[in-house]
């Protein structure tokens, strides 16, 4: 029988502050409609300068990194496309922060939005080969545009973390998938710019027309999947993407012939569309951890989705890459999950003004050659930005 391999444990972590779309309409002379219903976004998650990726990623991991897995974890993967290194690795920070073995390896993935799949499949394929082996999956990003830009509506902040097992307690991932590549230019950063450059209109048709072209070839490579897939899980820039893509499939394929059973999933898929996307509404987009986020969205809040049950994902990363997964849900799968604490995560937040959060935007951490201590700003056993000292950053944990 094919070893089971997949997600054990998954878990979310969002900065404690969040601001309200209808105050940042208001303030932008925009109608909070075209951002709460046209784009689909009711808050936006905002970080401080503290809280950087690597806060957000240790926070997010801590919790489902227990002490019997640190000897068995051969590898921590963190996806980001916010890095604030350019050589040395976030998840070297996080492998010392949660005390993983020394054996370990740790690096860090970066192909846009599309990152945190390719570390997936890449532990995947590792505890395939090694099933007693475990491996830590991180995807952690801050996604700006820039104040008073056209991206701004579309901004967000978080982590995800993941352990990637044999015999996974939430979701096993099949081995087939479908990957995709086509060199665009929708949305990129060259090193010496702060924000992205972002061609707003054409991402979103990129979007669609990557989502079609993975749709087809999933359709004739591996039929069996594709028809398999009760709900599917997407990457959401903001939450009405998903919405758009499954509109423009239907518009390819109207008129096509042999096409009612791939409509006729579009239909299921559209059912089961807006329980995967009640997190991604009230934290905007997290960049590489958004396709799980909508998944874990999905997991807790869909109640049509049972164990047995099979799950697509639909993974884009500008520039552009995608690839579409199977996975299937596995027998308790919500037990796996500390569905408490995240209620409390959403519960905990602090309400910014767009005043305040303008000032936070504009925060720096110190680029000079001396020691500069920051104040615990996290909840007690939260992992914070403790100093930098000559260019280095340390991490601590608040005080339980
Ligand atoms: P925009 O120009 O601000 O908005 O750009 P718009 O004019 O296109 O309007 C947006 C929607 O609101 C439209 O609906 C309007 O009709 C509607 P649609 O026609 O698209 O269905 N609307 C209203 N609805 C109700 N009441 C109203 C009203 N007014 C208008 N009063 C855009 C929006 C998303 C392009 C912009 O915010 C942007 O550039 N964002 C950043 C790029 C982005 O998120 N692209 C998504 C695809 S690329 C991707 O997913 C990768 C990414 O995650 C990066 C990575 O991979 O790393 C971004």
């Amino acid at each position: 029988m094919e070893q089971l391999v997949g997600i054990d444990r998954i878990n979310l972590y969002i900065p404690p502050q969040y601001i309200e779309m209808e105050e940042l309409a208001k303030a932008r002379g925009v109608d909070p409609a075209k951002f709460t219903i046209g784009i689909g976004q009711n808050q936006m998650a905002v970080t401080d300068a503290m809280q950087d990726i690597v806060v957000l990623a240790i926070n997010a991991a801590a919790p489902i990194v227990k002490d019997q897995d640190r000897e068995l974890i051969d590898q921590v993967i963190v996806a980001t496309e916010s890095a604030f290194d350019y050589s040395k690795a976030a998840s070297t920070y996080v492998h010392e922060a949660l005390k993983i073995n020394p054996f370990a390896k740790s690096y860090e993935v970066k192909e846009a939005c599309y990152a945190g799949t390719a570390a997936l499949q890449s532990a995947a394929d590792y505890v395939r080969l090694r099933p007693d082996r475990k491996v830590l999956v991180i995807m952690t990003d801050i996604a700006r545009y820039g104040l008073n830009t056209g991206g701004e509506s579309t901004q967000g902040a978080g982590a995800i973390a993941m352990l990637i097992t044999a015999n996974p307690a939430i979701l096993a991932i099949e081995q087939e998938s479908i990957g995709f590549t086509n060199n665009q230019f929708d949305f990129w950063r060259p090193q010496y710019a702060d924000y992205p450059m972002v061609e707003g209109r054409f991402s979103t048709q990129l979007y669609n027309q990557t989502f079609i072209e993975v749709m087809e070839e999933a359709s004739r490579r591996l039929p069996e999947s594709v028809g398999s897939i009760e709900a599917l899980a997407f990457h959401l820039p903001f939450t009405k993407m998903g919405r758009k893509a499954i509109k423009a499939y239907r518009d390819h394929l109207v008129d096509k012939e042999g096409s009612q059973v791939i409509l006729s999933k579009l239909d299921q898929w559209e059912e089961h569309y807006d329980a995967g996307t009640i997190f991604s509404r009230h934290v905007g987009n997290i960049y590489t951890g958004s396709l799980y986020l909508c998944l874990l969205s999905l997991l807790i809040n869909d109640r049509n989705l049972s164990a047995g049950d099979h799950v697509g994902l639909f993974s884009y990363g500008s520039g552009a890459v995608a690839e579409l997964l199977f996975g299937q849900l596995q027998p308790g799968y919500q037990d796996a999950i500390e569905i408490r604490a995240l209620q409390d995560l959403f519960g905990d937040r602090q309400k910014l003004s767009i005043q305040e959060y303008e000032e936070i935007y504009q925060e720096k951490l110190t680029q000079s050659d001396e020691k500069v201590e920051y104040p615990v700003t996290v909840e007690a056993g939260r992992f914070y930005l403790a100093e930098i000292d000559h260019h280095r950053r340390y991490y601590r944990q608040a005080p339980q």
